[in-house]
């Protein structure tokens, strides 16, 4: 049995990490690493992290790259690597451009696909953009689903896929962070060790292709006003490698007090930030699951979010970009005790840190090669 996982950003390499690791440790499976390299340096640092075997490197990024560069780079990459291994399955994982267009590669060799964090829906196609069309397109594609929570099901089933192929594990991505997460962490960085012992931090990314430009300069804004106006609090930002993000990024905010701009940081040191961090502002997907686990306050800089969960558990809230909304509802956490209190309640609606292994059990089960199918995630 041949299964190949194709996946190409930092946040796919992050959560198919532990599917990968788990993979390997199954004798009964063949397994192979295809990277498109969509990302660079940001997917080279989590492969490098979780020491991922690859075999296969498209190496398609290029500055600046549009929608069409990625798919057309991807589509013919994938489909020599494709001829030549003929795996059973292809694991592909999420909503990126990497992630539909595998599938659609595997799709024309009529090879199965499996979609791990399948399922997630805002209902809007062009929010987030083209991230719900990526994700929608794939589970039309897909043989296998495997959903991280009992919503996403439902919204596989509402779009008739069959409930005998939807798998709720869990995301992946708790995995991840569990086994990252560590109690006495020492940040490398002398500066990131030294801010987080004096100051409370506002840690932030930005990144989404809707909010670019004028959107993430209100942000900025409203961040400038804050560090202003709440004493005993910095912003750590690590930005983007997006040359559009950066630009602004250091139109706004270079080069003023209580504002560090640093690069993208390692998985590592940065799920301990923000462990440490007293709030959590992003427009991440991946983000938006981690945080809530960790007990943190999360404002998220969108106007949909496909990850419903925890804004019900009321750890995550949608304030999109506006910049008076995002100052005041960050100002207020930080300065409003029982606000900050009854948001920063640690929950799991996202996953126990077994995902991984519920879905290498499925695609033994799906493959006939294991009698009893996988253990069910339920969120507690
Ligand atoms: C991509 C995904 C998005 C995901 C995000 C995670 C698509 C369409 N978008 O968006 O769903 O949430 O990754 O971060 O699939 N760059 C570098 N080095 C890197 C990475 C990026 O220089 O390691 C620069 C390049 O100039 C590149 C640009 O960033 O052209 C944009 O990268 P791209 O993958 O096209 O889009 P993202 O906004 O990163
Ligand atoms: N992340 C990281 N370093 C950073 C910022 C984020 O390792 O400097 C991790 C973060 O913990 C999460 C993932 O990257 O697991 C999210 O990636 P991103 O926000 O780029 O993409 P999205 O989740 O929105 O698709």
């Amino acid at each position: 049995m041949k299964i190949m996982t194709v996946f190409g950003t930092r946040p796919e390499a992050i959560k198919m990490a532990p599917v990968i690791q788990e993979l390997l440790g199954r004798p009964e499976i063949e397994t192979k690493v295809c990277i498109t390299a969509q990302h660079r340096e940001m997917l080279d640092q989590v492969v490098d992290l979780f020491g991922i075997p690859v075999d296969y490197d498209l190496n398609i990024m290029e500055k600046g790259q549009t929608l069409y560069d990625i798919t057309e780079r991807i589509l013919t990459g994938l489909r020599e690597v494709l001829e030549r291994e003929k795996p059973d399955c292809v694991l592909v994982h999420g909503d990126t451009t990497t992630t539909f267009t595998a599938a659609l590669s595997s799709f024309y060799q009529q090879i199965d696909v499996g979609h791990v964090e399948a399922g997630l829906r805002t209902g809007n196609l062009y929010s987030p953009f083209p991230e719900e069309a990526n994700r929608t397109l794939t589970g039309v594609l897909a043989k296998w689903h495997f959903a991280p929570t009992e919503t996403a099901r439902h919204n596989l089933l509402k779009e008739n896929r069959r409930d005998d192929h939807i798998f709720v594990v869990g995301n992946t991505v708790i995995d991840a962070l569990l086994a990252t997460v560590k109690k006495d962490y020492i940040f490398a960085d002398p500066a990131i060790e030294s801010i987080e012992k004096h100051k409370r931090v506002i840690l932030v990314t930005t990144h989404r292709r809707e909010n670019l430009g004028e959107p993430m300069r209100h942000v900025y804004r409203a961040l400038r006003r804050l560090v202003e106006n709440v004493p005993d609090t910095e912003v750590v930002f690590p930005v983007h490698r997006n040359p559009l993000v950066r630009r602004v990024v250091n139109e706004e905010l270079e080069n003023r007090p209580g504002i560090h701009l640093v690069d993208p940081m390692e998985y590592e040191p940065f799920t301990n930030l923000m462990a440490r961090s007293a709030i959590v502002l992003t427009d991440s997907g991946g983000i938006q699951e981690e945080a809530p686990s960790l007990g943190k306050p999360v404002l998220v800089l969108r106007d949909t979010t496909e990850r419903p969960e925890a804004v019900a558990a009321g750890t995550v809230r949608l304030v999109g970009t506006d910049e008076k909304r995002v100052y005041e509802n960050a100002f207020r956490l930080l300065t409003d005790e029982t606000a900050y209190k009854a948001m920063a309640e640690a929950v799991n609606p996202y996953g126990d840190g077994q995902a991984a292994g519920r879905i290498v059990d499925a695609l033994l089960w799906c493959y006939g090669k294991k009698q009893e199918k996988p253990s069910v995630f339920i969120a507690k």
